[in-house]
């Protein structure tokens, strides 16, 4: 059972102007229905703000590179953007590239440095999205390299270092590893394994997916230095249509597809949309606003930092009520007939993800069963190639995934809880029954 006198959780009033700020919070788009979003990690709450500058802007016809009134300020919201992209990723000397989507983000620099970097072997992590993996996958086939995957550790449900580092060696072109899973919610020691995979080869090329981590906690450039990172705003309070990339600046000066006379560094093809800035700006603004309610400083990174460890905090006390419950409700660990996979103690080093399964219950037939209820979840199963390298890499055949997100409130979180108590007891009596 949870103290929820815990300093992590925001307090009501702020909880109340925060959950203000999300479409949808509480209710289903379509039907207008009450209901319950636990599906964050497939698409996360979106803040208001974020869609109404993405249309605010995305309605003006002027070209950010023309010389006009209009088309200058788009130009600034679309720079102003960029700055705000360096906040998140505390990247000050590299460059940003906008995609369609994280995915492609991952292909296009996989390929850029496999094709331009010596080396034999690529290291990755039986973990990776498929974005991450099969980017490795393709260009050691292209190339003839060696694909080498570390093990996950079903313990944590993460990647230990020296399974990373034990692949590494002198002849290893890029090493791509994944910060969290968005099937177990683990979070990497990415600060370790990039200083002990630079102490094997000093020069190495590491990519970092971030697109599950960035809205769960901090990601810092200059802590963790590697030469790629990327995140998706649709999974980050914002809008669907883009995948953001940050690249060191030599990675970003490696060969790419670039138009003639545009400088070494610059990744931007074509004209990508300057909604898409305005509404990654509102994503900030949004971070370093929850940390201006508990810090008096101007810098905005340092109030986004503060705004993100907030978030964290908020986050991980949800996921101790979801695991062990609250004087009024079980948690997932103490309901009959639910079993949590991949149950790691320290919360510290998990994202707000929860894996289980209800005993006698299909996966797919549990997610139709929360719909009912009016709760949204998700199944990872290994039919899916979104799902199966990771879930076969821990024994597991599928698993009812809840990804609340730190505007969530502890009361939906115990209506959850007893949602699945009402789930799981039918299921036992169901197959007692037969
Ligand atoms: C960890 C991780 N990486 C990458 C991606 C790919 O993102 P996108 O859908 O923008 O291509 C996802 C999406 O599910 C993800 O969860």
């Amino acid at each position: 059972m949870v103290n929820l006198t815990k300093e992590g959780l925001f307090s009501n009033k702020l909880m109340e102007e925060i959950r203000e700020k999300f479409a949808f919070i509480d209710s289903d788009p379509i039907t207008k229905k009450k209901r319950l979003f636990f599906d964050n990690a497939g698409g996360s709450f979106r803040l208001k703000s974020a869609v109404e500058k993405f249309s605010e802007f995305d309605m003006f016809p002027d070209h950010p590179q023309r010389e006009h009134e209009a088309a200058r300020y788009l130009a600034e919201i679309e720079e102003r953007g960029i700055e705000d992209i360096r906040i998140i990723f505390n990247g000050k000397t590299g460059s940003i590239s906008p995609y369609l989507t994280a995915s492609q983000a991952i292909f296009d620099i996989t390929g850029v440095i496999t094709e331009n970097i010596d080396g034999t072997n690529i290291v990755t992590t039986e973990l990776e999205h498929p974005s991450a993996f099969d980017s490795a996958k393709f260009y050691a086939n292209k190339l003839g390299k060696e694909l080498r995957t570390a093990k996950t550790n079903p313990i944590t449900g993460g990647v230990d270092v020296e399974e990373i580092t034990k692949l590494i060696d002198d002849n290893t072109c890029l090493l791509t590893v994944i910060y969290a899973s968005n099937i177990s919610g683990a979070i990497l020691d990415i600060e370790t394994i990039v200083r002990e995979a630079r102490k094997i080869k000093p020069n190495l090329y590491i990519i970092v997916d971030s697109v599950q981590h960035a809205p769960h906690g901090i990601i810092d450039m200059e802590k963790t230095p590697v030469d790629a990172m990327n995140f998706a705003p649709y999974k980050f309070f914002g809008i669907r249509g883009c995948g953001i990339a940050y690249l060191s600046e030599r990675a970003a000066k490696l060969p790419h597809h670039s138009l003639n006379g545009k400088s070494e560094g610059d990744w931007q093809l074509g004209s990508p949309a300057p909604a898409h800035f305005a509404a990654i700006s509102e994503i900030v603004n949004y971070v370093c606003w929850i940390g201006s309610q508990f810090s008096n400083e101007k810098d905005k990174r340092i109030l986004y930092v503060e705004g993100m460890r907030r978030i964290a905090l908020h986050e991980r006390t949800l996921l101790e009520v979801l695991l062990n419950g609250t004087e009024r409700v079980k948690g997932l660990r103490n309901i009959m007939g639910v079993t949590v996979h991949l149950d790691y103690e320290d919360l510290s080093k998990r994202d707000l993800i929860v894996a289980i399964t209800i005993d006698n219950l299909d996966f797919k037939e549990a997610v139709r069963q929360y719909e009912k209820e009016n709760v949204i979840v998700y199944e990872r199963v290994a039919s899916s190639i979104y799902s199966k390298r990771m879930l076969e890499s821990f024994g597991m055949t599928g698993s009812i995934r809840i990804s609340p997100l730190h505007c969530n409130s502890v009361e939906e979180v115990e209506e959850l809880l007893e949602v699945t108590q009402k789930i799981a007891e039918r299921s036992v009596a169901v197959s007692r029954s037969e």
